[in-house]
């Protein structure tokens, strides 16, 4: 197959945990006999610092014309520190969003066996615990109606049934090829824009009367989401609570750096870590690279290249088992490796077996 990959590296770890993606790629591509082509384009501060913009035209284009992004973070603390800043890198991530329609963001939340003991929770409640939040991307506060000025704020959530029922489809369809359970957190009991989404989804429930549809006001789901995590399976919501759920539950597993995320929509599909730019580790390379390495792992599997993402995945289990790791989740006692000491063993791991 030919795959023509644009690669987002934006900032802080961005850089090294892309080569670190690249890397791992193209040895399945060889090893697969792919023909993969990667375009590098800027976002984030990086392209703020290049062009003024932190999602150009040039790298929209770029974007538009791949088959998928391979995306890694963005965020700098010049920024964070600067709330009169024009431009923020932020609005790099969310400008690919909109522009490439990318309206579902699929979550997993999964628990190495290797990790538990890195869990804030204790081992019984974590252990086989493994859903998927499915996360709005492109409606609701993030993107309604906005005003500021010094006296008065206000950030508009707005959501139409068209926005509604195609997320919804989206967590149907992985329900169905999962344990068919639908939770659908909203907060019905306050916000006009959660009740319709009740309602829309008390309407399609109907169409699927093989899977078991529940409805969780979000407050409830952030607390049963670390009371009993094994509760879920498939979670869909609104942009900020997806938010807001999914950085709960990438913790939950003890597992931060290591949970990819795929991002689709109308437009070429982008893969990334959930974690973000961790602008003080950049250059030092210490940055955990398997996140990144997953999403390329469902980068394969959003192609059906099936066989592919597998090979991704065992070598990681494999380097995991093998303590070949970054300090973050290194055990005690154990030498740690570096971002890309890990990556090349993870690629030498694909290309041997
Ligand atoms: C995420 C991030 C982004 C978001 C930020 C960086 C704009 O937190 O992908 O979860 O809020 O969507
Ligand atoms: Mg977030």
């Amino acid at each position: 197959m030919k795959l023509n990959i644009a690669v987002l590296a934006g900032d802080g770890i961005g850089p090294e945990i892309s080569r670190a993606g690249v890397k791992v790629m193209k040895a399945v591509c060889d090893k697969f006999g792919h023909d993969v082509t990667f375009v590098p384009a800027l976002v984030g501060a990086a392209a703020i610092d290049a062009t003024g913009n932190p999602f150009p035209e040039e790298t929209y284009e770029i974007c538009r014309d791949a088959d998928a992004v391979l995306f890694s973070a963005v965020g700098d603390l010049r920024f964070d520190n600067n709330p009169d800043a024009k431009a923020r890198p932020e609005q790099g991530l969310l400008a690919m969003r909109k522009k490439l329609g990318l309206y579902a963001n699929i979550r997993p939340v999964e628990t190495f066996e290797c990790l538990v003991h890195k869990s804030p929770l204790r081992p019984e409640l974590v252990e086989g615990a493994d859903f998927v939040c499915i996360r709005e991307l492109t409606g609701g506060m993030y993107f309604g109606e906005k005003f500021e000025s010094d006296d008065e704020a206000y950030d508009t959530c707005a959501y139409t049934r068209h926005e509604i029922e195609r997320i919804l489809r989206v967590a149907y369809d992985y329900a169905r090829r999962r344990r068919k359970h639908l939770t659908v957190v909203d907060k019905a009991n306050v916000l006009a824009s959660s009740r319709l989404w009740r309602k829309v989804a008390k309407e399609m429930s109907a169409e699927y009367p093989d899977v078991t549809t529940d409805s969780m006001y979000v407050d409830n789901a952030a607390m049963s989401m670390i009371q009993n995590p094994k509760f879920f399976d498939v979670m869909v919501t609104e942009n900020t609570f997806g938010d807001i759920l999914t950085d709960e539950g990438s913790v939950i597993t003890g597992s931060m750096g290591l949970l990819p995320s795929a991002s689709t929509g109308e437009s070429t599909p982008v893969f990334e870590p959930i974690h973000g730019s961790w602008p003080q580790a950049a250059g030092k390379d210490i940055a955990n690279p398997v996140a990144q390495i997953l999403s390329v792992a469902m980068l394969f599997d959003y192609f059906n290249l099936t066989q592919e993402a597998a090979a991704v995945r065992r070598a990681v289990n494999e380097s995991l088992d093998r303590c070949v790791r970054t300090p973050d989740i290194q055990i005690e006692g154990e030498k740690s490796y570096g971002t890309q000491a890990v990556a090349d063993w993870i690629a030498d791991y694909v290309a041997n077996h």
